[in-house]
């Protein structure tokens, strides 16, 4: 499938014997936001760290434009243009703004960080702003979108985020699901997990539930946000 950026095959993944992940099945194609939505503990996170190869699946295959990836290690990953902005951020809260998104390129060694960082402070103009402060002195939706920030700076075709909205005002929310959206415009792929099952069905083109580590309905966010099993379950309604 040419059109596809990310295809994931039968993936399985255990902590010991805890059973975090079972025969996943994901497709993304180019250019799609795509969200995966799910409750506490249902596996989201563990599925990302595969993905960047923090976690090893013990079972499957994962296709990124088209190549068998499922080997490599994560750097190798970063550099084919996959990238993580982690859940809880993970930021260097003792270094400055500029030096988290500094190591967000580090990997690179073209002639062109500089401008990429220039765009980012167009994106999000207060990491201009604060760009000599301590990333631990941000507040959480500046800490969310120098995350963001830092992620985009290894060029990503495909960008990967946990859980986003986590902690984060509506407004705050709203601003950084825009910049989503503009990436996507732009090219860049989008996975997006969440809990939050409403803010990720209104942002994506399609999506994928996960319950215990199953996929157990995928289709058109459309679809989905009128489907009543997802409104029950995630919905609240
Ligand atoms: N390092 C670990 N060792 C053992 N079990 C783990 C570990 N990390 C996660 N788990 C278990 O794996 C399952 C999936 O956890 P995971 O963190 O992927 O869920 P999640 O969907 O991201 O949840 P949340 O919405 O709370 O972030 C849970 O049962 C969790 O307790
Ligand atoms: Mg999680």
């Amino acid at each position: 499938m040419e059109n596809s950026i990310l295809k994931i095959e039968d993936l399985s993944f255990s902590y010991h014997q805890i059973i975090a992940l079972k025969n996943i099945n994901i497709d993304i194609k180019k250019g799609e936001i795509v969200s995966l939505i799910g409750a506490n503990g249902a596996g989201k996170t563990t599925l990302l760290k595969v993905l960047s190869a923090i976690e090893t699946q013990q079972k499957g295959k994962i296709l990124y434009k088209g190549d068998d990836i499922s080997k490599s290690d994560s750097a190798k990953r970063v550099k084919l243009g996959i990238a993580q902005v982690p859940e809880g951020r993970g930021l260097f809260d003792i270094l400055s703004v500029e030096d988290n998104l500094l190591l967000g390129a580090y990997l690179r060694n073209d002639d062109e960080i500089e401008k990429d960082m220039f765009e980012i402070y167009e994106l999000f103009p207060v990491l201009k702003e604060k760009k000599e402060h301590y990333a631990g002195t941000l507040s959480g939706g500046q800490q969310q979108m120098l995350s963001v920030g830092r992620a985009l700076m290894s060029r990503p075709d495909l960008l990967l985020l946990d859980e986003p909205s986590m902690g984060l005002a509506p407004i705050i929310v709203e601003d950084i699901f825009e910049v989503l959206e503009n990436l996507r415009d732009k090219g860049t792929t989008v996975f997006l997990v969440e809990q939050n099952a409403y803010l990720a069905l209104s942002i994506s083109d399609r999506a994928y539930v996960l319950e215990n580590g199953e996929i157990v309905m995928s289709g058109d966010s459309k679809e989905l946000i009128d489907d009543h099993r997802v409104k029950e379950a995630y919905l609240g309604m």
